[in-house]
């Protein structure tokens, strides 16, 4: 909704001017409007490929609901200087016309039937068309939060309300269910399930079958108030076949070794390998192993680190 000034006052009542400004991002190659439009009566039901228009109203009152192909909205428009904004691939619907409404649109092209989508359908499948993210067409993805050059390969499941950032790698096999996020250039190999409660922060590496749990005292049919929260930190990379249990935080580019089961929170950098998992040492943000002396460590990639009351820090 774009709220353009009016000017004037009540003596002499308002003027709107519309010009191309930074409220107006397009050449005005088109102006129409509708009026006499009766109360049940309703609208629009399309989508254009190229065209920008704003939808004023300039008597009366009406509603568009709207839809980009992520949200749904409805506008109610009442104001003469107000303006609904439709861009390129807005699935639009008026209804609720008030008595003696008079809608006027501005738009940046001349009347082209070409370039209305007037069907749902191939309004919906022009939009998976043009997706910035692939989804393997053996995949089901039910979620519409997926950033640009995100992959999602076969026989992989992403629930509804899934967050997955840019650029992220899920192979064959893994699902994903509803309160789950991940970062961007997170890698995900096969045969991982990640449950309800596992928030996973950008450039973490899941390798193939690690086992994550949500529950700490399950039983069949028995169903926590909330499910514990499990946090992997920015950075970290975890082992092939390696169960992370719940209520755990794994810190920033720690590794957890193949096959580890991880019992307690994990701080920065530490390596943790075997069962219950150990500290066995540090890592540093490339991978490689730090060696520390009188508490300080260099690697070769010309990072340093400081050790201090049993942390690892980066200087
Ligand atoms: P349409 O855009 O479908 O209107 P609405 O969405 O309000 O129902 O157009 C209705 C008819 O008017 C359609 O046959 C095309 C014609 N038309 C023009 O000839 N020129 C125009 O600039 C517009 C907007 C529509």
């Amino acid at each position: 909704m774009i709220n353009f000034k009016s000017m004037g006052d009540e003596e002499k009542g308002y003027l709107v001017a519309l010009q191309k400004s930074e409220e107006i991002p397009f050449e005005i190659k088109r102006v129409y409007y509708t009026y006499g439009v009766p109360m049940h009566a309703k609208r629009g039901f399309h989508a254009h490929k190229k065209l920008e228009q704003i939808l004023f109203c300039l008597n009366g009152s009406i509603k568009v609901k709207c839809f980009d192909g992520e949200k749904e909205e409805v506008f109610t428009l009442t104001k003469p200087n107000e303006g609904l904004y439709l861009g390129t691939m807005v699935w639009h619907e008026m209804f609720d016309y008030s008595k003696d409404s008079v809608i006027m649109v501005i738009a940046s092209d001349v009347y082209k039937e070409e370039d209305y989508i007037r069907n749902y359908e191939e309004y919906i499948k022009i939009l998976k068309e043009n997706k910035n993210y692939f989804v393997h067409e053996k995949a089901i993805v039910d979620s519409n939060n997926i950033g640009k050059d995100t992959r999602i390969w076969g026989f992989s499941h992403i629930f509804e309300n899934a967050v997955i950032g840019e650029n992220c790698n899920i192979c064959e096999h893994v699902l994903i269910e509803n309160d789950v996020t991940l970062g961007d250039n997170v890698t995900v190999k096969s045969g991982v399930y990640i449950w309800d409660g596992i928030f996973i922060e950008d450039n973490v590496f899941i390798g193939p079958s690690v086992s994550f749990v949500n529950d700490k005292y399950p039983r069949s049919k028995m169903y926590p108030e909330e499910f514990s929260k499990t946090i992997i930190k920015k950075g970290a990379s975890i082992g092939s076949n390696a169960t992370i249990l719940c209520d755990i935080t794994i810190g920033q580019y720690a590794t957890i070794g193949a096959g580890t089961v991880v019992t307690k929170d994990v701080k920065d950098f530490e390596i943790v390998v075997g069962n219950p998992g150990k500290v066995i040492g540090y890592n540093c943000i490339c991978g490689k192993k730090l060696i520390f002396e009188d508490n300080k460590a260099k690697c070769s990639c010309k990072n340093e680190y400081e050790k201090k009351d049993g942390k690892v820090y980066k200087i």
